[in-house]
């Protein structure tokens, strides 16, 4: 097991220019091996979601990291064919794309013999691709997202993505692709948002968190079956499936049971940021975060920093916020939080901290860390074994 703690990473980083972000390359890869391990039953695959990444090095440590790791999940088309420029193939859009250069490039790209899926919900997005398709001369797979949502009495548990929210629509979509020539039904994704990318130790959720395993139980055999069905469906009609594709960090458990499920999304188990320590199933080690120093001390125990404030998108609420991680027991003020240009920090701790120390923080999201900071400086063995770019520090801003 390795420690981490306020010394260890104060002393690489106190006299480098901050603040600065962080990814601890052996923190890194003990996650991607108890990731591995979590897969339990034989045959199944990882995808890696890129998002959750957004830095080449690092996606390239990953895959070196156990062969369980095949494919991307990507989160645009531009970074999709960014990746595929950089060598990466197995490329799948996580998300449709309505953008006819793009689309046109990727089928060039697929025409070069890429591997990039696109993702579709509906006819508008196969009378897009068809068009396109034909155009360029070639048969663009592509993978369809089957909605893995629950309703349930005066709640929706779940995400808003695909309209295809029964197994009739599903049906009704796929016995269109006959119309399509240039288009192959190459996979299908469901992602159970719900079970995934919803944590039940939240402190921000409440006493919701009595009632959120409760609910994951109830929607996995509701969504389960609906993907079976779904995925029979598409073979009884002679599409060849390379893949079906579920789920997200936080269901590798239950996403794997489904027999039919070939491989699981997994992103941000990699970084394993702040909204991830809240799942009682699983932990994974905090190897990504930043430092700010400390520049100025307004009383005794307050220590004052630059910057600091990137908050996480989604609903607004105290956990998107940066979460204080070392020296351990630092805090934030309520009324100022993570600020633009100056972070309070309370601190009645044991370490002796001074002006110039730094302060880590570990954001509430994953790959978000790096649209804040053009490079992460890689830390292995108590040393700064190097920097390297993040997409941002490519010049790569993709959404
Ligand atoms: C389609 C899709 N699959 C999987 C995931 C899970 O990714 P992560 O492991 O980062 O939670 C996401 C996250 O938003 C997603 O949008």
């Amino acid at each position: 097991m390795l420690t981490r703690n306020f010394t260890y990473y104060n002393n690489i980083f106190k006299d480098l220019s901050l603040p600065l972000a962080f990814c601890d390359v052996d923190l890194l890869n003990q996650n991607c091996q108890d990731i591995a391990k979590r897969v339990t039953v034989k045959n199944k695959t990882i995808r890696v979601a890129s998002k959750s990444i957004r830095c080449i090095d690092v996606l390239r440590r990953i895959f070196n990291a156990n062969p369980i790791y095949k494919g991307i999940l990507s989160y645009s088309g531009n970074e999709a064919l960014f990746l595929s420029e950089n060598d990466f193939d197995d490329i799948l859009l996580g998300y449709p794309i309505v953008n006819k250069n793009e689309i046109e490039q990727i089928c060039k790209a697929t025409k070069s013999g890429k591997k990039i899926i696109l993702m579709v919900d509906s006819e508008e997005h196969l009378k897009l691709i068809q068009a396109i398709a034909l155009s360029i001369g070639v048969v663009q797979p592509i993978c369809i997202d089957i909605d893995m949502s629950t309703s349930f009495p005066g709640l929706l548990f779940g995400v808003m993505r695909s309209p295809l929210n029964s197994v009739n629509k599903a049906k009704q979509f796929i016995d269109a692709f006959d119309k399509y020539p240039n288009i192959s039904l190459k996979g299908v994704m469901g992602y159970e948002a719900q079970i995934a990318g919803l944590g039940d130790k939240n402190p921000a959720n409440g006493i919701k968190n009595y009632l959120i395993p409760y609910l994951k139980k109830l929607s996995i055999k509701d969504f389960s079956n609906r993907r079976k069905e779904i995925v029979d469906y598409i073979k009884s009609k002679n599409h060849v499936l390379d893949f079906v594709n579920a789920g997200g960090t936080g269901s590798i458990e239950s996403s794997m049971q489904e027999d039919w499920v070939t491989e699981i999304t997994v992103g941000s188990g990699f970084y394993s940021p702040a909204l991830f320590d809240y799942y009682s199933n699983f932990h994974h080690q905090p190897a990504a975060g930043f430092a700010v120093q400390i520049v100025r001390k307004p009383n005794e125990n307050t220590y004052t920093c630059l910057g600091g404030g990137y908050i996480a998108s989604g609903t607004i609420g105290i956990d998107k916020q940066p979460k204080p991680y070392l020296p351990q027991d630092i805090q934030l003020t309520e009324n100022e939080g993570t600020g633009e240009v100056q972070t309070p920090c309370v601190y009645y701790g044991k370490e002796q901290l001074s002006i110039g120390d730094t302060i880590l923080f570990r954001h509430s999201k994953a790959g978000e860390l790096c649209e804040r900071f053009n490079q992460l400086h890689l830390i292995s063995d108590g040393k700064n074994i190097g920097t390297t770019p993040t997409y941002r520090g490519q010049g790569k801003c993709f959404l």
